[in-house]
């Protein structure tokens, strides 16, 4: 019998009682399921596009993108935010190409279509050959648009709820009240470093990743060094359910020398000292919560095997701001982990698309919690949740 027959055979033989089975192979390497989150997940949830402040003052413009859009998000002189499709309404041009820019109007470099900055029609050339042109009814779509922890986050679905209602309930879940990471002021912090990781994996591989710590005494030998109690596998480097582990007695602060050369975070009460906290806020962030420092990675899935992850060191704004600044030691630690982190998501990427991946794998106990990520996704795509995932994505869509 050929190795491929492998999976079929496992599928027919009820899984043991203490493990629970991964999502079939061609849900992270199949075009058709990403093509089907795209539309179902990215499309209709808030995605956090980039940092608040790069559209902070009147006259700032940058270019984002959601699912498969490109948006534009402004500031107008009136200091309201907005987003906008970033597609001429003449004849659909994409208006915008660059990252950044400082301006009063956009215009559209085909034919000259102006429009403001929030969107609306200004002028096009040769107007008075159409004087029944209504201006209002070719204005640029608009895109809801907020800023919340210091962050920017769109959704492209006009009939979204509030982003509060998206993160607060996982927020709560994970620390116990949606309050507890307003203690870290986010919104006060800023950017002391910042690494984009171009990761060739599945968006739902680095969730799973950043959901088990199993793997943790296997690839992280810097991290379990520094935070023994890692090396059990059921720790909460990777986020998932609130553990509230206590770092190791010698450690000071989560960097590399495990020194404390910055001082706990204005808003935490001293009790938080030496805790570490891994909150994922889906569809596309995840944040590391320590005493003096967040990590907050934001992902850009960009195909079903391609994943951009920005992974911003926070720390306080006045900290940043100091001349002798300098960010290195707790860089260092997240940094070294990032990169295990993601170089096992590639190779797993690779296994992923195998014969003998084809009805998927197992999850031990310490990986259980991927299953909530599993619900999280039969919901998003209508999946319902007495249902099995069908052996080919594309029969999601044919239900
Ligand atoms: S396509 Fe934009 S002005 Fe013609
Ligand atoms: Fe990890």
């Amino acid at each position: 019998m050929g190795a491929w027959h492998a999976g079929k055979d496992q599928l027919t033989v009820p899984i043991e009682p203490s493990l629970r089975s991964t999502l079939p192979g061609a849900y992270y390497t199949s075009p058709a399921m990403f093509e089907i989150e795209s539309e179902q997940i990215f499309a209709r949830s808030w995605m956090c596009v980039g940092r608040a402040d790069s559209v902070a003052r009147p006259g700032q413009l940058i270019t984002v993108q959601v699912a498969d859009e490109s948006v534009l998000v402004t500031r107008d002189r009136a200091g309201q935010l907005h987003g906008l499709l970033n597609v001429c309404r003449h004849r659909g041009t994409r208006i915008c190409a660059g990252p950044a820019e400082e301006v009063s109007s956009v215009r559209c470099p085909y034919h000259g279509w102006t429009y403001g900055l929030d969107g609306r029609l200004i002028a096009a050339p040769n107007m008075p050959d159409m004087p029944d042109l209504q201006k209002e009814r070719h204005g640029l779509v608009p895109v809801n648009v907020t800023t919340w922890a210091g962050y920017l986050w769109c959704c492209l679905d006009p009939g979204a709820g509030p982003l509060l209602a998206q993160v607060e309930p996982q927020i709560t879940e994970r620390l116990g009240s949606a309050g507890a990471l307003g203690a870290y002021q986010p919104e006060s912090l800023a950017v002391g470093h910042s690494v984009t990781y171009d990761v060739a994996a599945n968006w739902k591989a680095l969730i799973e990743n950043f959901t088990e710590c199993y793997h943790c005494p296997i690839i992280h030998p810097q991290l379990t060094a520094a935070v023994p109690e890692f090396r059990s596998g059921y720790g909460s480097i990777s986020g998932g359910r609130f553990h509230g582990a206590a770092l190791a007695e010698r450690m000071e602060a989560f960097s590399s020398s495990g020194k404390a050369v910055r001082r706990t975070l204005p808003g935490l009460a001293p009790e938080t000292g030496r805790l570490f906290y891994g909150v994922i806020l889906l569809p596309n962030v995840f944040l590391i919560l320590v005493p003096d420092h967040i990590g907050f990675f934001r992902l850009e899935p960009l195909g079903c095997d391609r994943t951009l992850v920005t992974c911003d060191w926070l720390f306080e704004a006045d900290a940043v701001a100091d001349e002798g600044f300098d960010p290195s030691d707790s860089v260092e630690l997240l940094d070294i982990t990032n990169r295990q982190d993601f170089a096992a998501c590639e190779r797993c990427q690779l296994g992923m698309s195998s014969r003998s991946f084809r009805d998927g794998g197992v999850l031990v106990p310490s990986e259980h919690l991927i299953t909530e990520f599993y619900r999280y996704l039969a919901g998003a795509v209508g999946l319902p949740h007495d249902e099995e995932w069908p052996a080919r994505p594309e029969l999601l869509k044919a239900r």
